[in-house]
């Protein structure tokens, strides 16, 4: 009678044993991201992600600004390995910050250009994102358009929509301008979008919406808002022209990834990384907000071909630039009356 209740009490331990053994080998199998992009946009690839590797990954969502502030204040203690947010003017912050740590890995520097991570390693793009002219299909002719600094021509006057110069996506573009014009080119662009008296609207959805109604009739904005509205409505008026397609190439952005100076799980993370930068995942990852893919192997997805052609040349300046120069910048877009 006593055999077998020793046996269960045997039985038991040895379940225990088991049950704390696979709890320290598979407690490192996890990674935990704090993310600027929203759940719809990165689920589907974690998932595929936490399918191929068996790591999982956690993830809290949140404004920039917000999840920048947190990874400062709990410091070595927080549960982030790894930080997601768009633009490379944020990445460049939260690395000068001191949130991010510097990361070689061999496959993330196959796998993206190097003009879309940072020179030092403290974070890599994962999506392009093109902000590119748009205009009314109703009232201008593709063939009258031809680059960011004919935007100032008088042509325009009366005629130009751009978004405020608050928002970070300007803020960025007109940064990575003077990067590579220089002070003096870069004032007399976007002293001429001035001059044409613009209106200003609060966010890209808004401006391309304003050419639809007539309001003005060009503009610039991310790529991927004029595809929203086409997803909408194949009729939308409104189509892009690829900017300074003979010179410098269309301004590109980035949302991107770096792993946390505290990272616990540094090599998971740098592992999904390399997974969403992968030919595999890239389409899942930046088709999902329409952007284009940061790895040149990839081609965009089939209905960004369709509507906007298999390329553009893209200017080929470090991203880096939109943190170095952003100050400068927003100094000079003050300056001209941008508001
Ligand atoms: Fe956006």
């Amino acid at each position: 009678m006593r055999k077998p209740s020793i046996n269960k009490f045997m039985r038991t331990i040895l379940t225990l044993v088991i049950i704390s053994l696979s709890t320290t080998i598979f407690a490192g199998e996890n990674v935990n991201v704090y993310s600027a992009r929203i759940e719809k946009l990165i689920k589907p690839a974690f998932d595929a992600f936490t399918r191929q590797t068996g790591i999982t990954v956690t993830f809290l969502t949140g404004k920039e600004a917000i999840l920048l502030e947190r990874l400062k204040a709990e410091g070595q203690h927080t549960k982030a390995d790894m930080l997601i947010t768009v633009d490379a003017g944020n990445l460049w912050l939260a690395s000068r910050e001191g949130v991010l740590q510097p990361v070689y890995s061999k496959t993330l520097h196959q796998q993206i250009p190097s003009s879309l991570r940072d020179p030092d390693n403290n974070w890599y793009g994962l999506t392009v994102r093109a902000r590119t002219i748009v205009y009314s299909k109703e009232r201008v002719n593709s063939s009258e358009l031809s680059t960011y600094e004919d935007l100032g021509n008088s042509k325009w006057n009366g005629r130009l929509c751009l978004r405020t110069s608050k928002k970070v996506y300007n803020k960025s573009m007109v940064a990575t301008m003077l990067k590579e014009l220089g002070p003096h080119k870069t004032e007399k662009i976007v002293g001429g979008w001035m001059d044409n008296k613009p209106r200003i609207l609060p966010k890209d959805s808004s401006l391309l919406k304003a050419i639809a109604a007539g309001k003005c009739d060009v503009g610039i904005v991310n790529t991927y808002y004029l595809g929203r509205e086409l997803a909408k409505n194949t009729n939308f008026p409104v189509s892009l022209l690829w900017a300074n397609q003979n010179d410098r190439g269309v301004h590109v952005n980035i949302s991107g990834a770096g792993v946390t100076k505290y990272a616990k799980n540094r090599e998971n993370a740098i592992k999904l990384i390399e997974f969403l930068s992968s030919e595999e995942a890239q389409n899942l990852f930046a088709d999902n907000n329409m952007e284009y893919p940061v790895n040149p192997v990839v081609k965009p997805s089939p209905r960004l071909i369709q509507w906007w052609g298999p390329s553009f040349k893209a200017d080929s300046v470090n991203v880096a630039a939109a943190g170095e120069y952003q100050k400068q910048a927003v100094k000079l877009m003050a300056a001209l009356g941008y508001r």
